[in-house]
């Protein structure tokens, strides 16, 4: 087991236990009164993990990531006399991770959380950086702060249930690391697919850990979202209106978004064909559909993106693997842009 620890611009600490065995969350939270919040598939899964705590099971899907689920949570806490001396636990993926760090955040104004990751897109992304929140009518994590876990548990053994949806999802955000990060991940990626796709414990430990040395670099210079960390968001903003209008799993939108983001690098100018045409191939022979289509419902969203300002929105673009760019660029160029035939 290797602890990793990333240091915020808020002075806050967070230990990475990556690649570690799950059980060690009971050694964790052994003396006091805890809470564990998780989803009911995955405590119909792992049930021996949750004897002799205090459980809240919430219904899976995105569905249920709104501010109502978090009253309820917040009820709960009451009743097992939850307080600032106990450690909230999401044990689950990204949806557990996203609901428990925001209800334990505005809980008592702050109370100690950790997440035991259970999704390879929870254990590179969402349990890592801080950001907590729930979605608003049909807007993505529209509600939320930025408010760091104490702990992160990366187990690989998990993969092995995972849905393919589910790991392919994870792997659409593996793919954005590969290509926002100057590491030889991508190098990696490519000569190991076909243990990727096996989920081989050792090959996704390491890519875990690679993924999360690229998240916490930012993250710890750029806490608070504010410049560098947007560089993480390279495929979203179009990958955000793919999941909420196509419901696509976060990852698989993410891998479409990242098309849709080439292509526009390149009808901008900032990449050239050649680039284009090998991202387009590395994600179509990672398993992903590089096609996309758009219509009004999805350009109203992007008006609604949580990365804009008036009429114009911080847009990733990539000028090659390893070099994003973040430019301010009006919403109406990138609809009139992503339109245009080649
Ligand atoms: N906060 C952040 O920085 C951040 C970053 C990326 C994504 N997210 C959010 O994460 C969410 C998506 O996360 P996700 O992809 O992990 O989806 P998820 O949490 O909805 O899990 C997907 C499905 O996998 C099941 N599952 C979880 N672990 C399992 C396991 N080990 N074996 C079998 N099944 C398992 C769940 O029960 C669920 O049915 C989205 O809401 C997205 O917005 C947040």
């Amino acid at each position: 087991m290797i602890v990793t620890t990333y240091h915020t611009e808020n002075k806050t600490k967070t230990d990475i236990y990556c690649p570690a065995d799950y059980n060690i969350f009971k050694s964790i939270a052994s003396d006091g009164n805890h809470v564990i919040i998780t989803d009911e598939k995955i405590y119909k899964l792992y049930s021996e993990a949750f004897v002799k705590h205090n459980c809240i099971i919430i219904k899976e899907g995105e569905a249920n990531k709104n501010l109502s689920n978090i009253e309820n949570i917040i009820q709960k806490f009451v009743t097992f006399n939850i307080d600032r001396d106990s450690l909230i636990i999401g044990f689950g993926g990204g949806l557990v991770c996203d609901i428990a760090g925001f209800a334990a955040s505005i809980y008592m104004r702050g109370t100690p959380v950790g997440f035991v990751a259970t999704t390879l897109l929870a254990q590179i992304d969402a349990a890592i950086g801080g950001k907590n929140g729930v979605n608003f009518n049909n807007y993505k994590n529209y509600i939320g702060n930025i408010s760091q876990p104490q702990f992160v548990i990366c187990d690989a053994t998990f993969f092995k249930t995972l849905s393919n949806q589910d790991y392919m999802s994870g792997l659409g955000e593996v793919l954005k690391y590969c290509l926002i990060s100057n590491t030889n991940l991508i190098e990696y990626f490519i000569s190991n697919y076909n243990a990727i796709k096996e989920r081989d414990k050792d090959v996704m430990d390491y890519i875990v850990k690679s993924c999360v040395k690229i998240k916490t670099e930012i993250v710890s210079q750029d806490t608070n979202d504010k410049g560098l960390r947007h560089i993480l968001n390279f495929g979203h903003s179009f990958g955000h209106c793919y999941e909420i209008i196509d419901g696509l799993a976060h990852g698989i939108a993410v891998a479409k978004g990242i098309c849709t983001a080439v292509d526009l690098s390149l009808k901008f100018g900032y990449t050239n064909t050649e680039t284009n045409k090998q991202i387009k191939e590395i994600i179509k022979n990672a398993g992903f559909e590089t096609e996309y289509k758009l219509d009004e419902r999805h350009f109203d969203l992007l008006h609604k993106d949580k990365k804009k300002t008036g009429d114009y929105i911080d847009f990733v673009f990539l000028t090659e693997i390893g070099n994003p760019i973040i430019i301010k660029t009006p919403i109406d160029d990138i609809i009139k842009a992503v339109l245009e035939p080649f």
